[in-house]
């Protein structure tokens, strides 16, 4: 029975990192998120927060698209600002823009 359970949650628990990280090529690029994101944004089945879910945001915007509400959020909806995501390197905006892409 409590083998039954403790496999349960080791499931759980690799299925949730799955849906954070799905493949090694953006692990740079969700840990951006992590730190620039992740406190307004969630993006499984975390709690409610401040701006939308991005769990499908790459099916969403384009490359193109997401550049610029990261650059000025306030061309998106410019009633519940987002900050404008500052100190970013060119390389960690890739980064970033390849991870939320795969997010689909
Ligand atoms: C201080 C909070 C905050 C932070 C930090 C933040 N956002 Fe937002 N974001 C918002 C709010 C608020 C909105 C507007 C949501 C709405 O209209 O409901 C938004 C909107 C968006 C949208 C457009 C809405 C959508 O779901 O298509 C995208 C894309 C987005 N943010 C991506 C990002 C990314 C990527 C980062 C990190 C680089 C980030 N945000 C950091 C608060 C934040």
């Amino acid at each position: 029975m409590k083998l039954k359970l403790i496999v349960l949650l080791i499931y759980l628990f690799i299925n949730s990192y799955s849906v954070y990280c799905s493949d090694s090529s953006t692990t740079k690029g969700f840990l951006i998120f992590k730190t620039k994101c992740f406190g307004c944004h969630s993006l499984g089945f975390d709690r409610k927060k401040e701006g939308t879910n991005l769990r499908h945001v790459g099916k969403r915007h384009s490359e193109k698209t997401l550049v610029a509400i990261i650059r000025s959020p306030h061309i998106f909806d410019s009633s519940k600002a987002m900050p404008p995501v500052t100190g970013m390197s060119d390389k960690e905006e890739k980064e970033l823009l390849k991870y939320l892409s795969s997010l689909k």
